[in-house]
């Protein structure tokens, strides 16, 4: 070798380990979260609704497909912000109702506040539906510098407005802390695409960006433009083609918010993610086929959820992940990704899985509590000697095997619908059913038609067994009645802070 060869691969070693630090910066992250979108709801998942972007984006990075998240809304949302189990943050019984003083508790910082004291600026879009009885739950207040969004669940997607508990009805958009007035002509899916589209065009920070976008697509009610239903004239359920068409909405929306960050040359250095917050309604054109069951219960189809990773971050793109995945582990992971630490949170439920989705890394996660209940109302009999009360509401995942314990809820197998007649006319009351014990093997049985719980009584005692150890550590559940001080009416017509 000569010197100057020598010369040569000393500058190559030197300058390739100073583009290795240079790739260190921590990355953008493009958080998107859609609400109430169903297992087959997705190109990919064969579905007659056609998602061009969300096929693309998926197909060129890690397609989650043994993925979970919450059954609903604001349990899903709670893990993902706090990275914790329900059972921890005492929000294990339903959804924070508007004019419920409830809100995920403030004694441990959320990912957003993880996020900005890793360097980051922060940004919500869209819904938040994590409690506002008081202005320090908002999310200015939990670690966003800037919120454009709502703070409920189900309001109307031009004026978002939404009506709650005995005649209560309010506006609901905000601009940080500020109410702002709706204008009745913007359907919320553009909406919400143009903020994150404007603060992208307008970024000039050096800070990463952290982006979380939670839609208000594609939750009831069944609202979208024409022109987005136009190309599904073929589907002739109602219902299912108003749903197709927000489906479309969003699809597109996410089509130009990636154009964006492209046209900002800050795309090659974003990693997006892409969830759902629980399966599909099927009341409302949502469906999870061949899953069993649907939005709010412990079955597959409640809880298995739709989600990708994009970027140029990923080691092996264009592949697909069957490694167990659960919202809780975004929280460690976009905090690791970020370059950030984990101190001063309480108890993480989530794992840290960036090697999993980048690498194909075995999950390091084994266990998973879907959930437990105290409030659900118990079913059936307690089994003699049982270390769990299995009366119980909740739901367990250990490595392939899952048990169910007390009434689960919504629990048959609903196709897309075929006809202009809408399928609810399900036989599906589970208030009254005994049975309150099923154990599945879902890496065999994903769409849990094979109870085991007969076959395998030891396996059943032990999954009984470590609900209880989980139970242990549960804090009280947190359900407030409905305060009348939070009607609109008291407040200037807005939903909002009621409470000093
Ligand atoms: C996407 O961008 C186009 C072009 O600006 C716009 O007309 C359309 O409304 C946008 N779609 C959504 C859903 O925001
Ligand atoms: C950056 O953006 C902020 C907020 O939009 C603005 O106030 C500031 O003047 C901008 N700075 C530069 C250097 O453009
Ligand atoms: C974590 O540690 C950093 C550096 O010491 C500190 O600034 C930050 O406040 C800590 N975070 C929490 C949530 O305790």
């Amino acid at each position: 070798m000569t010197v100057q060869r020598v010369f040569h691969v000393i500058l190559f070693v030197i300058s390739s380990h100073f583009a290795n630090i240079v790739e260190a910066k921590p990355p953008h992250i493009l958080f998107v979260l859609a609400d109430d979108y169903g297992y087959n709801d997705i190109g990919y998942h064969g579905s007659e609704i056609r998602t061009p972007n969300l096929d693309k984006l998926s197909g060129e990075g890690v397609r989650l497909e043994n993925y979970y998240v919450q059954p609903i809304c604001t349990p899903t949302r709670s893990q993902l912000m706090s990275g914790r189990y329900q059972i921890h943050t005492g929000l294990q019984h339903g959804i924070i109702w508007a004019p419920q003083p409830n809100a995920l508790p403030r004694d441990s910082p959320t990912l957003a506040d993880k996020m900005r004291e890793s360097g980051y600026s922060t940004h919500a879009v869209g819904k938040w539906h994590l409690g506002f009885y008081k202005e320090e739950y908002l999310p200015n207040n939990r670690g966003f510098d800037t919120f454009y969004g709502y703070l409920t669940g189900s309001e109307d997607y031009y004026t978002k407005s939404r009506c709650s508990g005995r005649n209560m009805c309010g506006k609901d958009l905000r601009d940080d802390f500020k109410p702002i007035e709706p204008n009745p002509n913007e359907y919320s899916t553009e909406m919400y695409s143009k903020r994150v589209i404007d603060l992208v065009n307008n970024y000039n920070s050096t800070k990463p960006m952290f982006m979380y976008l939670a839609f208000q697509a594609v939750h009831a009610p069944l609202e979208v433009p024409s022109r987005y239903t136009d190309k599904y004239a073929h589907i002739k359920n109602h219902n299912r083609r108003t749903y197709a068409g927000m489906v479309a909405a969003m699809d597109e929306a996410i089509g130009n918010i990636t154009t964006a960050f492209q046209a900002n040359g800050m795309w090659d250095d974003t990693v997006m993610v892409f969830s759902t917050d629980n399966g599909g309604q099927i009341l409302a054109g949502g469906n999870n086929w061949p899953l069993r069951g649907w939005k709010a219960s412990l079955w597959e189809g409640g809880l298995h959820g739709v989600g990708f990773v994009h970027g140029k971050a990923l080691q092996r793109k264009g592949t697909v992940s069957h490694e167990l995945l659960h919202v809780t582990d975004w929280y460690p992971t976009l905090v690791g990704l970020a370059g950030g630490s984990l101190n001063g949170t309480k108890p993480l439920d989530g794992f840290n899985q960036w090697k999993t989705i980048s690498e194909g890394a075995k999950s390091p996660r084994e266990i998973l509590l879907h959930n437990i209940d105290p409030l659900f109302k118990p079913a059936g009999d307690k089994r003699e000697g049982s270390p769990f009360d299995n009366r119980v509401r909740a739901a367990l995942r250990w490595r392939d095997w899952k048990i169910i314990t007390g009434n689960p809820g919504n629990s048959t197998w609903v196709p897309v619908p075929t006809s202009e007649e809408d399928n609810f006319n399900i036989d599906d009351d589970t208030s009254k059913q005994k049975k309150n014990i099923w154990l599945f093997n879902i890496a065999k049985d994903p769409v849990e038609r094979t109870d085991l719980s007969d076959v395998y009584p030891e396996m059943v005692n032990k999954m009984l067994f470590k609900l209880q150890q989980l139970n242990k550590t549960a804090v009280p559940c947190v359900y407030p009645p409905m305060d009348p001080r939070s009607n609109p009416e008291h407040l200037g017509g807005w939903w909002g802070p009621w409470e000093t």
